[in-house]
Parts: C-alpha cells; sequence; structure tokens
C-alpha cells in the first residue's frame, strides 16, 4: 500500500469535525478509528507492530521516538533504534522460550528498558505485565502468582523485592542490564507474532473495595480505542513532544504514556525520579513539552509551590490533560490565569481501557465537570435497579458496553468481571455521578469503599489484611480523608492486641510495615487506635462507612 493510499485512508478519522462534538456524536463510527490502523488493510493484528514497526516501514524511522530525562541524564532515541532494541529484547525472550500467551512482568523504574521491555513481550505475542516501580514484595508476589507469570524483565536493584521462592510459576528472570549487554545482531526475520484482536495483550492489576487486586486483561482490539483518543482527546500532531507523567505500571503509564502517542508517532518523554516543581517546569522548558498529561495531585503540588514557574520558559505547552480524581476548579483557574492554558479532564479507568469521559480541545469547559462522553460512548445515570434517570440526577455511573477498549477478562474471575455487568448492556463504574443537559458529567463520589490517594486506587481490604499481620495489630479499619493536596489519604483505625500499648513508635512502626510488604502510596498516613471499631450486627463485618462518616463529621466541626 502506498502512502498517499495510507493517507488517504486516514483522513477518514481527519474529516469529522471535532468543533461540531454533537454531529461527531452522533455520526462516529469505531470501524473509522480501526481504518487508521495498518491491520485493517493488511489483516495482521499487532499491536507492537502498529506502536514503532509501521512507523519505520512508512519512512518515519529517524524521527525522534522517545527523550529520556533523569536527573543530569540525557538520551533520545529514534524509532529505528526503538524497532531495534525491542527486536533485540523480543529475541532474548525467543531464545527463553516465552510463547504466545505467555505471561511476562516488567519490573522496572521509569526508563527507555521499561518501555522497550513492554513492546517486546507484546511482538512475540505474550500478555504484558508492568508493575509500578515502588511495589514492595508482597504486591510483586500477589501479582505475578495470580496469573501464574513465568518470565521477569528486572533490574538488579528492583529484584531484590521479588520474592522468588514464593512465586513457584516464575522460570527465568532477565536483567534490563544484561540484556543490553548482550550483543545485538540484526533479527534475521521479522519477530512479529501476528495475533488475533481478541488476544490478550497487556494485563493490569488494580485494586476494588474487597479482596486482593484483580488482574484487568486487555486484547489487542484497544489499539483502536487507543489511536483516536490519542489524536482526539491528547490532540497529538506531528512536532509534538508529549509527555505523561506516569509510570507504565498503572493503566494511565500504559495507554497513555506509551500506546496512545506511539501509535500516532509522537515524540514521547520518559522522566525518572521523584516529583519535584523545579525538576518538572525545567523538562517542560528545556525539552519544549506541547503535550503534557499529569494528575490533579501533581497540579495541586506545583500551584502550592507558589511562582516558582516564573522562571521557567512554558510556552511550549498547548495542550494540558488531567485523570485520575477530580480536578479541583481552583487547579483550573490558576492555569488558565498563570499558563493561558485550560487543563483537560478526562475519565475512565483501568477496567474501560481508554478515555470514556473528556474534553475535547475545542469545547467549552466546565470547571467542576468531567467533560462529556467520547463520541462512541454513551453514558447511562442509574438507578439501583438499573434504569436510567432524568438528567441531573445522581446516580450509578455506568456505560452502554461494549467498546474497543473494555477490559476481555479479570484474569482467573469470571463473578468479578460478570459483577460490572449486573444491568444488561452496562458497564457499572462504581462511580456515582450526574449527567446536565448539555451532556456534562460530574463525578459525586464513589458507591464502594474504594480510596482514591493521590490518583492511585487503593483498595482497604489490601491495606487492612497487611495491617494485622503485625502483631500489636487486632482488627483493622481503613478509610480515605479528604486531604487537601492527595484528594485522599489512607487512614487506618485499628485495635491493639493485649499487651500491646499505643506509642508514636509503635504507629510509625506499624505504618513502616505495611509500606515495606505492600508498598509506600498504600501505607495509613494516619493511624488511630480505637478501643473497638464499628461491626454490622449480623456478620460483624467492619463498618467502613461508619468510620468514614465519623470522619468527616470531625473534619467539618
Ligand atoms: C477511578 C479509576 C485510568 C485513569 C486513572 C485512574 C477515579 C478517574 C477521574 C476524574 C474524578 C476520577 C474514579 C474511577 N477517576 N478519573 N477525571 N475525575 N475521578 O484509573 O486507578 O482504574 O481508577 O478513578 O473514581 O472509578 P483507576
Amino acid at each position: 500500500m502506498s502512502a498517499k493510499e495510507i493517507n488517504e485512508i486516514k483522513a477518514i478519522a481527519g474529516s469529522y469535525n471535532l468543533e461540531n462534538y454533537d454531529q461527531v456524536k452522533d455520526t462516529f463510527e469505531w470501524e473509522d478509528a480501526a481504518k487508521e490502523l495498518s491491520y485493517f488493510q493488511t489483516g495482521k493484528v499487532n499491536a507492537a507492530y502498529e506502536t514503532i514497526d509501521r512507523h519505520v516501514e512508512e519512512g518515519y524511522g529517524d524521527k525522534i521516538a522517545l527523550h529520556y530525562i533523569n536527573g543530569d541524564e540525557r538520551k533520545s532515541l529514534t524509532f529505528n533504534e526503538v524497532k531495534h532494541q525491542t527486536d533485540h529484547y523480543a529475541q532474548v525472550l525467543k531464545d527463553h522460550g516465552v510463547q504466545k500467551g505467555d505471561r511476562v512482568f516488567v519490573f522496572l523504574p521509569k526508563t527507555p528498558a521499561c518501555y522497550i521491555s513492554i513492546l517486546a513481550v507484546i511482538k512475540i505475542g505474550a500478555i504484558a505485565g508492568p508493575l509500578f516501580e515502588a511495589f514492595m514484595e508482597e504486591a510483586v508476589k500477589d501479582r505475578i502468582n495470580d496469573c501464574k507469570g513465568t518470565v521477569l524483565i528486572t533490574d538488579k536493584e528492583l529484584v531484590k523485592r521479588v520474592p522468588q521462592k514464593d512465586i513457584p510459576s516464575l522460570e527465568t528472570i532477565l536483567f534490563a542490564e544484561e540484556i543490553d549487554a548482550l550483543p545485538q545482531a540484526p533479527a534475521k526475520e521479522s519477530l512479529v507474532e501476528w495475533v488475533d484482536l481478541e488476544d490478550g495483550l497487556i494485563i493490569h492489576y488494580t485494586s476494588g473495595s474487597t479482596g486482593k487486586p484483580k488482574g484487568v486483561l486487555h486484547a489487542h482490539r484497544s489499539m483502536i480505542h487507543h489511536i483516536i483518543s490519542g489524536k482526539w482527546v491528547l490532540d497529538i500532531q506531528e512536532d509534538d513532544v508529549y509527555w505523561c507523567t506516569s509510570h507504565p505500571g498503572w493503566v494511565t503509564g500504559s495507554v497513555y504514556g506509551l500506546f496512545a502517542p506511539w501509535l500516532n508517532r509522537a515524540t514521547i518523554v520518559i522522566q525518572g525520579g521523584r516529583f519535584k516543581a523545579e525538576n518538572w517546569y525545567q523538562l517542560i522548558a528545556e525539552l519544549k513539552v506541547t503535550t503534557w498529561y499529569s494528575a490533579p495531585t501533581a497540579f495541586r503540588m506545583l500551584l502550592s509551590q507558589g511562582e516558582i514557574f516564573k522562571e521557567y520558559d512554558l510556552s511550549s505547552l498547548r495542550h494540558i490533560l488531567s485523570v485520575g480524581e477530580p480536578l479541583n476548579p481552583e487547579v483550573i483557574h490558576w492555569a488558565w490565569n498563570n499558563l493561558g492554558l485550560r487543563i483537560h479532564d478526562t475519565w475512565w479507568m483501568t477496567e474501560t481501557g481508554g478515555h470514556l469521559i473528556v474534553n475535547l480541545p475545542n469545547e467549552k469547559i466546565k470547571p467542576g465537570s468531567m467533560g462529556r462522553p467520547f463520541p462512541g460512548i454513551t453514558v447511562g445515570i442509574l438507578d439501583s435497579e438499573g434504569n436510567e434517570l432524568p438528567r441531573g440526577s445522581v446516580g450509578q455511573l455506568a456505560i452502554r458496553a461494549p467498546w474497543p477498549g473494555l477490559m476481555k477478562e479479570i484474569w482467573g474471575n469470571k463473578d468479578k468481571f460478570n459483577s460490572y455487568f449486573l444491568y444488561e448492556g452496562w458497564y457499572i463504574s462504581g462511580d456515582l455521578a450526574l449527567q446536565d443537559e448539555e451532556g456534562y458529567v460530574f463525578f459525586q463520589g464513589r458507591s464502594d469503599d474504594m480510596i482514591n490517594s493521590a490518583g492511585e486506587r487503593i483498595g482497604p481490604f489490601e491495606v487492612e489484611s497487611k495491617l494485622i499481620e503485625h502483631p500489636a495489630v487486632s482488627e483493622a479499619g481503613v478509610v480515605g480523608k479528604p486531604d487537601p493536596i492527595r484528594g485522599e489519604i489512607v487512614k487506618a483505625f485499628i485495635t491493639l492486641r493485649t499487651g500491646f500499648v499505643e506509642s508514636e513508635a509503635l504507629l510509625e512502626e506499624i505504618r513502616l510495615f505495611v509500606r515495606k510488604n505492600l508498598s509506600a502510596h498504600a501505607a495509613p498516613r494516619e493511624i488511630e487506635v480505637v478501643d473497638e471499631l464499628p461491626k454490622t450486627k449480623i456478620s460483624g463485618k467492619i463498618l467502613r462507612r461508619k468510620l468514614k462518616e465519623q470522619e468527616l463529621q470531625k473534619l467539618h466541626a
């Protein structure tokens, strides 16, 4: 197929007039998004091929694919180089016997090797399981065990947090440093494994209000959702420098940090190291970032640093987006007054695989709302029987299923998967919301006990289970407590076992126990010792709702 023919097909998605939201919403077909992908012509499916190899074949091999920045370290790779390295990693995986459908975990900091590893796994038809770099032993172990991962790509530092003897399925551990050092022979034949649209692509573990984290499996068909939302919501253009601040271990970091931008041939920024306002602004100025996708917590932290942004040239910025938690109108106003840009909120979930409620670049923004349904997406606000409520009422936020990015399954847990689809034809998000006459959706909270701290989803059950493993803790109830910067913080109420006396040192020890074994983001920032926890009369289950109510009353007192 000639470049001209390809461009004619690409023009199909381009032919929608995004200035006219209502018209696009009524006429958009997901099929037109699929036409943007090469598999639509060739019949050959592989998301890693579409992400990198395709651009090389279409003559963009010399374009910069990524800028890596970490402290004083700088590195840039072209699409040619990323393809070459991905092939190299893919060959190593093949040499170790990895086969289509195998689960290969990637536990690496935010470095080019992390992105390359994920693509290499996908290229050979295996399923990538990216892990957030801050996970500790238990979090790593639970995830790999759940879907019986056989291979892990990590480094010499993070491997210390992999309890190998407790992960029986794990056959091979590969170190990125060692793969990089191996001689790189040009691949003799293509390493791409052509798969089916329904074959597994990536598995992300995410928390709910009960049980251990669940493995949300996405299929290759998600790339249809990724490419079009990348074009329309991220508004990716040829010369953009695009920076998503999330780690690929979270779905934002994989879908909008890797797939969507690279399917659209953008130059991405990979930034290592911890959050520091000065470094972030410096990065934008130095790399001339045009498009920036981050989270309200990060924006609030920047805001709290006052005027230091004035010391940096941020004039390259054209488009800012947010996700993960409610975006405060105050933050929107700050960006508008100081950067001259609106922050575009987006709403979606690990399970939904892509944007569902968005603010398209040219639409009117209503501060306090998450935006309107992405074209092709129908929102319903449902009552407790699954009936649609009229506009303006608060109810369960549901989406007409299916759509291309929707998860394929919850690994090994059909009941859990089915619980999202209690009402015929709807996916239930677990969020509460209202939709106004113009279609804008306003977030009202969760209908369950899930905690959202700094945009990260935390299951209270996981934290409670870890807490009661500490010898001093008898019972625990964990809730989200409102916090001006993080949205919510994890707060634990505990009762002590007899023989233990409350002290600052003991509480700190308990906090560190969770931090060391589970992960830093899930460790309670506050622990309160109580004599007794509120429980249901019949089953004796801890009433988190009650704890939360008491906490909110204290705040408002
Ligand atoms: C939950 C999903 C995939 C996106 C990152 C988080 C909350 C997400 C918003 C928003 C208010 C939001 C919801 C949702 N959430 N975006 N724009 N405004 N709340 O993905 O970890 O799967 O969490 O995050 O409660 O259900 P996640």
